[in-house]
């Protein structure tokens, strides 16, 4: 028989080699003693039922699916991070850093911002209680049971050795490149579609039914971040006063914390050479990362400088520069969209570049394709900064052995035949028959998708089979949709019938906004949708109105107005239209949105040089409070260069770039404050 105490010895036993081998990667016993004792574990445990504890090393093992994921409010809410791209980024940074603290000399702490999937972690009297994935970052996803097949992860934490009762913690759950390589093989050998990168992997893992299947994909965690603790007694008995005594606190508890990835630095210079260095390292590095985090040090400085809604301004990443590849143009095909322009999309043999397989690359148009001489057959360089979209930087035409062809811009669509136009002044081929299969259907997909109708459970992929079944011809047809003749399609069980039949009817109550941005009439956004449901009562009143009347509305110039007033100029817009209403939708503007949150809604700013009246962190708040954002650098996107004394490089450069306005303090504020 054993005692309580003899099987809290042998679970605290295996904790020990558990953290050994998962989390130090330093095993001291060979995997068969560790079986052994495991087993030994399992078998008091079953005869022994009643002396099982949720925290028990056995109690990892998923035994049943997870039925859906319950959403679950963080205790802090997760923020994001500011990002800066250069030397001159970090520079500003710290800048506002000593103007925020009134201090002349910041210590950072410098770690590797590593590409997974966030979590958040609470442990509640020492126990791992809850798990939760980022979700809208005030409240996410309950993956409490997939988070236990995470080995390095304790389910039991001494907290309560320095009087803690509960605490969040939060981290990012990776796939190493290894264990990526390895589960893709077993897909490839199984024909399955591999998966692209790291990061999908890690966080389409998180969210799988079955605990099993997420223990075989050999996940790992770096926990970064305490963003929340309550104590047992009122007086704390450990007072933490740096981040990374933050990092050490965690390691000490049996985390994978990166203590000894960080580095402590004093001054901005040193944060700059160490972010280089890594960066020129990442390569090697046994697990993707994306960039650097700078964080200050001091937990009472980050109080003091607080956060704006989106990010601590205690923090940057510091993200690396893109990353290129060669490979050969395969071949190019032509996809046709919803407004009918032609789109040259080069496929690539694929290569894995900056965290994705990139194996097709859209090459924009005709002149591009001129411009950068590219042929079938040619090796190109293709490059990928951070989340951007991989791009061509060009062919190599060096590579060329005289069998590559030249690409050839069809006349005709390549989906319905008819001939294409190009309009003046534009580089993009169209096909204007409105009928043309492709139109029609991407025009559906646009419709469904969720931003415009939000109807859940349709998606691209339903769009397509049902048009092909022949279920639906255009957009009035999603809401006559016949479910009996779905019922005899494969994959469609009741629930997902029901489910799709409940979010069509739910969308016939979407504002009319969402309609008209549904519609997708082109140069028309969300914002221009919410400018004209307000300015009417019922849709169909712009039948009547001319090009001078659309003209008068915010945001509307001459290219817009001509293409909303060719819309609704058109019989078979407004016969979809008066079906549409018969069909339950709403045409009527019930209720009025708000266009701008701030009158700055929309629109970008900078700050260069020193402010006389204001501090640049202030100033930066009372752009994002007037719903504006804030640039990390000069570029086509700025609206707004506001000037101080001693403007340098920024200034110049802004210069250049006819769009920005370029305005002093004062004027900033007239514009805040009209
Ligand atoms: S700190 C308030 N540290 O990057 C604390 N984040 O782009 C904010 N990330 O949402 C996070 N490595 O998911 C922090 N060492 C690190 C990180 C890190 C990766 C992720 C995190 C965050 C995102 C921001």
């Amino acid at each position: 028989m054993y005692t309580v105490a003899q099987l809290d010895e042998l679970k605290k036993l295996l904790r020990f080699h558990e953290h050994r081998y998962y989390v130090l990667n330093d095993p001291l016993i060979a995997d068969y003693e560790y079986d052994q004792l495991y087993q030994q574990l399992i078998q008091i445990e079953q005869a022994n039922p009643s002396l099982i504890t949720p925290d028990s090393p056995s109690q990892r093992v998923g035994s049943s699916l997870n039925q859906g994921f319950e959403t679950t409010q963080h205790l802090v809410p997760m923020l994001s991070l500011d990002n800066s791209y250069n030397a001159e980024d970090l520079q500003d940074f710290d800048r506002k850093a000593k103007e925020l603290t009134n201090i002349t000399a910041i210590e950072y702490c410098v770690e590797p911002k590593f590409d997974g999937a966030s979590i958040s972690l609470i442990y509640e009297n020492d126990r791992l209680v809850k798990a939760v994935t980022r979700g809208d970052g005030v409240a996410g996803e309950d993956i409490t049971n997939n988070i236990k097949q995470i080995k390095s992860i304790p389910l039991y934490a001494p907290f309560s050795s320095l009087g803690i009762q509960q605490i969040e913690i939060r981290g990012e759950v990776i796939l190493s490149k290894a264990a990526f390589d390895q589960y893709n093989q077993k897909l490839a050998e199984q024909g399955l579609p591999i998966l692209a990168n790291p990061r999908n992997a890690a966080s389409g893992s998180l969210r799988m039914k079955d605990p099993k299947e997420v223990a075989e994909r050999n996940l790992d965690a770096f926990l970064y971040h305490i963003s929340f603790v309550s104590f047992q007694n009122d007086e704390p008995p450990t007072a933490l006063s740096t981040h990374a005594g933050s990092l050490e606190l965690l390691w000490d508890m049996g985390f994978r914390s990166p203590k000894q990835e960080k580095k402590v630095l004093n001054g901005i210079e040193g944060v700059i050479e160490y972010c280089l260095d890594y960066e020129a390292k990442r390569d090697d590095l046994p697990y993707e990362i994306d960039g650097m985090v700078i964080k200050v040090n001091s937990l009472a400085l980050q109080e003091k400088m607080g956060m704006t809604s989106h990010h601590p301004r205690w923090a940057i990443a510091f993200k690396f520069k893109a990353r290129q590849a060669t490979t050969t143009l395969i071949d190019v095909e032509f996809q046709v969209g919803r407004t009918g322009a032609v789109t040259p999309v080069a496929k690539l043999n694929p290569v894995y570049l900056g965290g994705v397989t990139v194996s097709s690359i859209s090459i924009h148009n005709e002149e591009y394709i001129l411009q950068k001489d590219l042929r079938k057959g040619d090796q190109v360089l293709i490059e990928r900064a951070g989340d951007v979209i991989p791009q061509i930087v060009k062919s190599l035409p060096d590579l060329r052995t005289g069998n590559e062809s030249v690409i050839a811009f069809p006349k005709n669509c390549p989906v319905c035949q008819s001939q294409l136009f190009k309009e003046e002044g534009e580089a993009v081929w169209r096909c204007i028959n409105i009928e043309c299969k492709a139109q029609v259907v991407e025009r559906m997909i646009h419709f469904v998708s969720k931003d415009a109708m939000d109807i859940k459970s349709f998606g691209e992929a339903n769009i397509r089979k049902f048009y092909e079944q022949g279920l639906i011809t255009d957009i009035p047809s999603i809401y006559r949709l016949n479910f009996l003749a779905l019922a005899q399609m494969d994959g469609f069980g009741k629930k997902s019938i029901d489910n799709l039949q409940a979010a069509i009817e739910a969308s016939k109550q979407q504002p009319l906004y969402r309609l008209i941005y549904a519609l997708g009439i082109r140069f028309v956004g969300e914002t221009t949708a919410k400018t004209l449901a307000n300015a009417v009562t019922h849709l169909l009143d712009y039948a009547t109105k001319t090009e001078e009347d659309l003209l008068q509305l915010e945001d509307v110039g001459v290219k817009v107005a001509k293409s909303i007033q060719g819309f609704f100029a058109n019989q078979q817009n407004l016969i979809m239209l008066q079906e549409l209403e018969q069909l339950g939708l709403q045409l009527v503007n019930s209720k009025k949105e708000a266009v701008n949150s701030g009158n700055l809604q929309g629109q970008s700013f900078l700050f260069t040089g020193t402010l006389e009246q204001l501090k640049r962190a202030e100033a930066e708040a009372m752009v994002e409070n007037a719903g504006g954002t804030i640039l990390g650098g000069v570029s086509s996107k700025l609206n707004y260069l506001v000037v101080g004394a001693d403007a340098g490089s920024k200034l110049e450069k802004a210069k250049k770039i006819n769009s920005i306005k370029i305005i002093t303090e004062q004027e900033f504020i007239t514009l805040i404050n009209p």
